[in-house]
């Protein structure tokens, strides 16, 4: 009998023999490709050289591409179990012609291939071809010896095939393989008669011979390729199945020891009754190795999504078997034993899969733990020994559980599930869209994995800055990174403002990049990403960041002098109120009442500058705490000290009660420079500055900025000052020019306009519209003040649906009449409001096209304001 391994090297060696050459299989996760969830297919690596974005390098291809279906157009994991040639993960063997041979070599050669080289029976064997494919039919017919009445052709739903929404795709030719009438699973209904497609596990497909002919474009329509392409895959699994007689694909050499090693850890043995559990175990497992090789991360989203599903479908199951303990990292060995020759990406990742699963699996079965508690409740609260449905949907979504669990475990009880109402309320849900099943999970509630006892954890980072240590328990979170406790650590924990060092922690398997470190309760948990390998011996090396933290230290310690400069500069009664001590910056809140003049702040600069250059030694002592306060050490109000202290001293300034970092001597800080200073909240200010490294730069891109400033304004750095003010001085001249050239456009206006002044027997009236804003409108109706004495002004101006009105009455009429009054009418009139003073006025209306009818009406209504 064949191995699985010789199966797939006949099949590679076939078509090399006929000028092929290989190209490995891409990698299960197309990063390269957002329209696609997973590698579906041989073709996707293809993808670009059908649609003639990309040349082909070679004319002919053969590969084993690594799929996964469990998403998207293709997506097979429900069916995973229940039938034995489902997969969400399979590999496909594929040949490939790029605008070089096509239908008659494919179908010749896999014909060929099957019956001559593999020797499959032709009697077991079928084709389909398209409805619009005679070629193909007849290639069939006349190149091949298939029996005639096992060719039929069939519609767009088998054959054509597409790649997803949009895509290549084409017509294609199918191979069948009659598994015999003992695999049909629809026996029993009446009139049920075995076929091509038909679903019941009698036919399976073995081989599919795609044309690649179109694309699919996004608005569905299909557009025709420049050249034709070969695009075949066969279903590898199933090829192993029928080649090694065997039931299904599973009891393979392909699967069965993965499935021995189930049965060997739960001692359940592999029949009929449990087959599911172990089937869905063994193609889960075989699927999240390649996945997590590839660079996939289970998560709460997309892909990562889709294989933390995978996962919990796999460990529920693994329930089912009777495992209450993760189980499925056991299973992380025999797939790489059986595939890493053939997907040599697998060798050297046994430990990173086993941890990512394992933890994974941890993480699984704190829901599932959850959910007993509230199963048993269910059960405590029921009457008539039945789940309600409602109650077992709340399982399966919040907690995981599948409807089968919560039937076994309400059958061990003695209880019924009220399945029917599940299905209702999983129909709601359905129609409530995808929110389903999502798990919610803090990462503080996640379960270590323990290599070793936890204890206290011991921080040497004062003077050490490195060393070895012993990794006690670590876990993964949500993002995938890792948290990780040692039992000595060089690492500060962000404590007292000071923030957390950085660095690496590695041996011979992994390396972690630690980004932060925290604090809890005694221990600490070094948190980062792994770099390199898995973590797997409790023994490493940790290493911090020694130039980042020295830069935090000399922020701490300039922090502690600052805090004493300011008591000396405000006043003893200046208090810490917080602090941020990180590498690039120091922040520090205070207790004072108004914002600081630029002279207390050069002071406080001058007087740390100061202590800087007197390069003062700083001691760190561990006193009593009576002690250390009797010597005048100051404490942080509301800070809980312990009975011995730890004392840092800036020789004869300062003295603070602190865990920080320091400095050995104050020279180490370079330069004290205060960046700004601003309230924080009422009665508190905060001072941000830097030092070190963080006042270089600062003072760099200061220069950098002047500089700047002197290229734009086009002069040397010291005549910015000079430059700037006669740019100033031009503006004003400029601005007065301005305003002298408005005044004169104005006057000439205002001639315009008095030309329009019209004779009446008991007034001269002067009705205009102007365009000029409101701004403009006032400054006319000051000069018609002067320049029409002897006459009123109503000058209208109109913005889209507003206007607005001006009157003025000139000197001469005043007596008589009254500006306010007038706009009052006249608003009134444009359904508006208006008033003012008696000699000028505004007000405003709507509707502009009655302004015309109104116009001939003004001076009846200048005179009924009489
Ligand atoms: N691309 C074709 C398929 O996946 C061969 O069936």
């Amino acid at each position: 009998m064949l191995s699985s391994k010789e199966i797939r090297q006949i099949f590679i060696d076939f078509f090399r023999e006929r000028g092929h050459i290989f190209i490995p299989s891409s990698p299960v996760i197309p990063w390269d490709d957002p329209t696609l969830l997973f590698a579906n297919a041989g073709m996707n690596q293809f993808k670009n050289i059908f649609l003639g974005i990309k040349e082909p390098e070679v004319k002919r291809a053969v590969n084993t591409q690594k799929c996964i279906r469990a998403g998207g157009k293709h997506n097979d994991l429900e069916a995973v179990g229940k039938d034995g040639y489902h997969h969400t993960f399979f590999e496909m063997l594929g040949n490939w012609s790029f605008g070089d041979y096509y239908k008659k070599e494919a179908i010749e050669w896999a014909w060929e291939l099957l019956t001559v080289v593999y020797q499959l029976p032709k009697e077991k064997l079928f084709a389909t071809v398209h409805n619009s494919d005679e070629e193909s039919y007849n290639l069939w017919k006349n190149n091949t010896d298939i029996d005639l009445s096992h060719i039929f052709y069939c519609g767009d739903k088998d054959n054509f095939w597409e790649m997803g929404e949009t895509g290549p795709c084409g017509p294609c030719t199918e191979i069948h393989y009659d598994c015999g009438i003992e695999h049909c699973t629809k026996k029993d209904i009446p009139d049920h008669k075995c076929q091509l497609n038909g679903n019941c596990n009698r036919f399976i497909e073995l081989w599919n011979l795609v044309f690649i002919q179109y694309n699919r474009e996004e608005n569905g329509s299909l557009s025709p390729l420049k050249s034709r392409y070969v695009d075949t895959g066969a279903g590898f699994e199933r090829l192993v199945r029928i080649l090694q007689n065997a039931y299904s694909n599973y009891e393979t050499d392909l699967f069965m020891p993965i499935i021995d090693k189930i049965s060997q850890m739960s001692g359940v043995p592999y029949n009929p009754e449990s087959a599911m559990s172990f089937r869905v175990i063994a193609d889960h497992i075989r699927c999240l190795c390649f996945a997590l090789a590839d660079g996939g991360f289970p998560s709460n989203e997309g892909r990562g999504y889709v294989l933390r599903r995978i996962l919990r479908r796999a460990a529920r199951h693994g329930r089912l078997l009777g495992f209450s303990e993760p189980f499925m990292f056991h299973l992380v060995d025999p797939v790489i034993e059986i595939m890493s020759e053939s997907f040599p990406e697998l060798k050297g990742k046994e430990a990173y899969l086993k941890m990512v699963i394992k933890a994974e699996e941890e993480r699984f079965n704190a829901t599932l733990d959850k959910g007993l508690e509230i199963f048993d409740q269910i059960c405590a609260n029921s009457t008539g020994k039945v789940i309600p449905g409602k109650d077992a949907f709340q399982l399966y979504d919040t907690y995981g559980f599948p409807l089968d669990l919560t039937i076994n475990l309400a059958e061990e009880r003695g209880f019924k599930v009220d399945t029917a109402g599940f299905e209702e309320e999983m129909k709601k849900q359905r129609e409530r869209a995808r929110k389903s099943s999502k798990f919610n999970y803090k990462w503080e509630d996640m379960d270590w994995i323990e290599l070793l006892p936890s204890t206290a954890t011991e921080f040497v980072g004062y003077d050490t800055f490195n060393l070895e240590a012993n990794i006690q328990r670590y876990r993964i979170d949500d993002e995938g990174k890792i948290h990780l406790q040692l039992d000595r650590t060089p690492f500060y924990a962000e404590s007292g403002g000071q923030i957390a060092d950085t660095g690496r922690i590695y041996n011979e398997d992994f390396e972690l990049e630690v980004i932060d470190v925290k604090k809890i309760e005694e221990q600490f948990i070094h948190i980062g990403h792994i770099i390199k390998g898995a973590i797997s011996s409790p023994l490493v090396k940790a290493e911090i960041d020694l130039k980042r933290r020295k830069d935090i230290a000399r922020n701490h310690t300039a922090t502690h002098i600052l805090h004493r400069a300011l008591k000396m500069v405000l006043g003893e009664y200046v208090q810490q109120k917080g602090s941020y001590v990180a590498p690039d910056y120091l922040r520090f809140d205070f207790t004072h009442l108004k914002a600081l003049t630029q002279d207390e702040i050069n002071r406080v600069e001058d007087i740390v500058n100061e202590i800087v250059k007197e390069n003062r030694p700083v001691h760190i002592d561990i006193k009593d705490i009576n002690e250390a306060r009797s010597d005048g050490a100051i404490a942080l109000f509301g800070e809980k000290y312990g009975q011995k202290v730890r004392v840092v001293s800036v020789e004869n300034f300062s003295k603070e009660l602190c865990g920080g970092t320091h400095i050995s001597a104050t020279g180490e800080i370079g330069l004290f420079k205060i960046l700004s200073e601003s309230s924080s909240s009422a009665g508190i200010r905060r001072i941000e500055a830097v030092t070190g490294r963080g006042a270089e730069k600062y003072v760099r891109s200061l220069q950098e900025r002047i500089a700047n400033l002197a290229s734009m304004l086009n002069v040397p750095e010291k005549m910015i000052e000079t430059r700037l003010e006669n740019l100033q001085n031009r503006i004003t001249e400029l601005e007065d020019e301005l305003k002298k050239k408005e005044q004169k456009n104005s006057s000439f206006e205002v001639d315009r306009l008095l030309d329009k002044i019209a004779e009446y027997p008991d007034f001269r009236l002067l009705c205009a519209t102007v365009e000029a804003e409101p701004e403009k409108l006032r400054e006319l109706g000051d000069i018609l003040k002067d320049r029409a004495k002897d006459a009123i002004s109503l000058l209208f101006t109109i913005d889209g649906e507003k206007i607005t009105v001006l009157c003025v009455v000139g000197r001469d009429l005043m007596d008589k009449f009254n500006a306010g009054k007038i706009v009052k009418a006249v608003s009134q009139k444009l359904n508006g409001k208006g008033g003012g003073r008696a000699d000028s006025a505004m007000g405003g209306g709507k509707n502009p096209e009655k302004l015309s009818e109104l116009m001939p009406r003004i001076p009846d209504i200048v005179r009924s304001t009489l």
